[in-house]
């Protein structure tokens, strides 16, 4: 398959489209692979989850899909992976659990740029070393996006945890790599992955590593995965998840006073941000009903350990970025 999107291709936009390039795949990636076997990263992003679901589909257990969890991923992520693609799917599927290397590796580091380079460096040693153990791969297949190959050299691991190492030798295996967002997304609840998995909001790469500010520490990793899983549940119940690109905790390093049972109680703030952008080059901030802005916050106070204030963050892009980081 070439690089270039052909102008005659049509937008997938229908079940029907999706179907039709669903077909069209499965028979491609058969030609290209024959008995052999195929390994992907499966983050349990869109992009890679599609390409799992769709490879799964045309070679099923030739594909060896390894699923990392760093330790830093949102509430209940890792148990989807496994719950969608071992039990539901019936996938070949590794799953390591690798959050003490990676939380030993990062204990007392604070500055955000070193924290990016060990999570995405630990990620390509955790895969390397499961690869390795491996016998007869011959095929590697990645979730590239036709945005990745019109922003980048086309290789999305370069810009991502995920990465791979460049000396790994195998023939990529990429089914979705001439299609846009939207369109991965159409062809992904064709194949019947949940709508969870499918919609799901933009997500960097290091996960929660970046929003638990400073040197992480378990106890306040903890506090905002909880935290962030309570803002996830009570957007979805106020239909909010439809209208808001996204939104999500950040806990910086620092404690105020407060009170709590008359005793004095020190704590973290959990910071929401909700944003809406089109390009996440500049975004507005959504205008939250203030009754579902006090009852998050008399949720988090009340039922996350060690939060004892939340704040609504204001700040457009520019000046402040989307991320706190
Ligand atoms: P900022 O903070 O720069 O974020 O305004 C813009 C958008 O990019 C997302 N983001 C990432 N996405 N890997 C990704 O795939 C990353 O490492 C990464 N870092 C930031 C961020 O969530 C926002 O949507």
């Amino acid at each position: 398959m070439s690089n270039v999107r052909p102008e005659t291709m049509e937008r997938i936009t229908t079940p029907e489209l999706a179907n039709a390039f669903i077909e069209e795949q499965v028979k491609e990636v058969r030609a290209q692979v024959g008995d052999k076997k195929v390994l992907l990263a499966l983050s349990g992003g869109v992009d890679s989850s599609v390409v799992a679901a769709l490879l799964i589909k045309a070679i099923g257990k030739q594909l060896v899909c390894v699923h990392v969890n760093h330790g830093l991923m949102r509430k209940g992520e890792s148990e989807q992976v496994i719950e969608v693609f071992k039990n539901q799917l019936d996938a070949n599927l590794i799953y390591i659990d690798a959050t003490d290397r990676f939380l030993d590796l990062l204990a007392g580091v604070a500055e955000p740029e070193k924290k990016r380079k060990i999570i995405g460096g630990e990620f390509i040693k955790v895969f390397d070393e499961e690869a390795s153990k491996l016998e007869g791969i011959s095929f590697l297949a990645q979730g590239t996006i036709y945005p990745d190959i019109l922003e980048s050299d086309g290789v999305k691991a370069h810009h991502n945890v995920g990465g791979l190492p460049e000396d790994m030798q195998f023939e990529l295996v990429e089914p979705v790599k001439l299609l846009y967002k939207d369109e991965v997304r159409v062809v992904g609840k064709a194949l019947g992955l949940p709508a969870s998995m499918v919609d799901r909001q933009p997500f960097p790469g290091p996960g929660l590593g970046v929003r638990c500010l400073g040197a992480i520490t378990r106890d306040r990793l903890n506090a905002l995965r909880e935290a962030d899983a309570i803002l996830r549940e009570e957007f979805d119940n106020a239909g909010l998840n439809k209208t808001v690109w996204q939104y999500f905790i950040a806990v910086p390093d620092m404690k105020s006073v407060g009170v709590k049972d008359s005793k004095r109680y020190e704590g973290w703030p959990a910071i929401i941000r909700a944003v809406n952008t089109t390009d996440a080059m500049s975004a507005t901030i959504e205008e939250i009903p203030y009754a579902l802005l006090h009852k998050i916050t008399a949720r988090i106070t009340a039922e996350v350990d060690g939060i004892n204030r939340v704040l609504y963050d204001l700040t457009p892009k520019p000046i402040g970025t989307i991320e706190w980081e």
